[in-house]
């Protein structure tokens, strides 16, 4: 059985990825790693961004490591062949419908937030991002053509009693091992979808963990929060699309976009799928210069949520703060290290 299955993907992927090998390779050379194409990497070899091949791999495997898929070169692939179509099927496929997105501020890079000191200053909340429902996947969509010659697009947001329930448990559960508090995120103001979302997760919440604190907020007022006062926040639990805006914006809370890890889960002993918040970054694709951290951190996430190896995680995460306090800085961070001397920075602490 493969212990980790690396998709590196594109962009610069594959260029992040490069120095988790290398982590891996130092930190636990007994894991069992494979590596397979995937993303716009794979629809240029095989026609699909994902094979049949590569889902049942990742299934199979007890964790899953992707960099970054996406580009300029497949804007003009068919919608379901694109890279992105790829990672919804993975993420579809997997069944990881929790995607835990820590936005934590390490120290040494409070000044490389574009807030000030003292609001990121010690920050450290979890977004919980609903990841396999909501618009992502509801159906229909289509774009038609109207008889005046105009277009009519559709997307579908759907959400069931179910798939929010299962989310939401996660985030209780996260509470209660952190500082005991969730806030729900949704538009209940005007959307049915929000309705549902608040009622099943005040229900949940009495009926099973009326001992967390839980705050209702509405999607656009937690926007804001996150920036006029993100400590207030442990655990903010949300839909597919919310989580995917929200988490973008907590990422530039922790310095860079290239900083951020994420952990998708499923149901207990699936396995999980790890990834970078961040893209393929085709601006900067090519140069070595992309931050490997929330790559390395992604490493770090698997360790300790599928790998059952939190010391070896635990070890990692420290080399990773030492490495940033001892000063070193890719340039999205200020600095001018290369991706490969970030990589070093780590292997030095280890
Ligand atoms: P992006 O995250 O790729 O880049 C946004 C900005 O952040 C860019 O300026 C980029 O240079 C910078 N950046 C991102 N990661 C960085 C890192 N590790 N180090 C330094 N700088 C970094 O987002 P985008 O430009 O909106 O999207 C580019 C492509 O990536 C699109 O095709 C998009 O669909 C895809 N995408 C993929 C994923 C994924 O695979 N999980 C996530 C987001 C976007
Ligand atoms: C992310 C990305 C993806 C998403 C895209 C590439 C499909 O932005 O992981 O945050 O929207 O979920
Ligand atoms: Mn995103």
């Amino acid at each position: 059985m493969t212990d980790l299955l690396l998709l590196p993907g594109d962009g610069i992927g594959p260029e992040v990825i490069a120095e988790v090998k290398r982590v891996a390779q130092r930190l636990a050379n007994d894991l069992s790693i494979e590596e397979r194409p995937f993303g716009g990497i794979s629809y240029d070899q095989s026609g699909s961004p994902l094979t049949d091949e590569v889902l049942a791999e990742a299934k199979a495997a007890k964790a899953v490591l992707m960099g970054a898929v996406g580009g300029p070169k497949w804007a003009d692939a068919p919608r379901d062949k694109r890279p992105e179509a790829g990672l919804l099927a993975l993420r579809a496929g997997m069944e990881v419908f929790a995607n835990l997105r820590p936005a934590l501020c390490f120290q040494p890079l409070a000044d490389a937030s574009s807030l000030k000191r003292e609001l990121v200053e010690g920050l450290d909340f979890m977004i919980v991002r609903e990841l396999t429902g909501g618009i992502y996947f509801g159906a229909p969509r289509f774009i038609e053509t109207l008889p005046d010659g105009g277009k009519r697009a559709v997307d579908t947001q759907v959400y069931t009693t179910a798939e929010i329930e299962r989310v939401a448990r996660v985030a209780f559960e996260l509470a209660r091992g952190r500082r005991n508090k969730v806030h729900s995120a949704e538009k209940s103001n005007v959307m049915d979808s929000g309705l549902l979302w608040r009622e099943v997760v005040t229900d949940l919440h009495r009926r099973e963990y009326a001992d967390v604190q839980l705050e209702h907020i509405l999607a656009d007022n937690a926007a804001m929060q996150i920036v006029k006062n993100p400590k207030q926040f442990d655990v903010l639990v949300t839909d597919n699309l919310f989580g995917d805006i929200l988490s973008d914006e907590a990422a530039q809370l922790t310095g860079s976009l290239g900083m951020l890890p994420s952990a998708a889960l499923g149901e207990a002993g699936k396995p999980g799928l790890y990834e970078p918040i961040h893209g393929s970054a085709p601006d900067i694709a090519g140069q070595g210069i992309a931050n490997p951290l929330a790559a390395i951190l992604s490493f770090e996430m698997a360790l300790r949520w599928s790998l059952d190896r939190a010391h070896l995680a635990d070890r990692l995460f420290a080399a990773v703060e030492r490495a940033l306090a001892a000063g070193a800085r890719t340039r999205d961070l200020g600095g001018t290290l290369s991706t490969a001397q970030m990589g070093d920075a780590v292997l030095v602490e280890l």
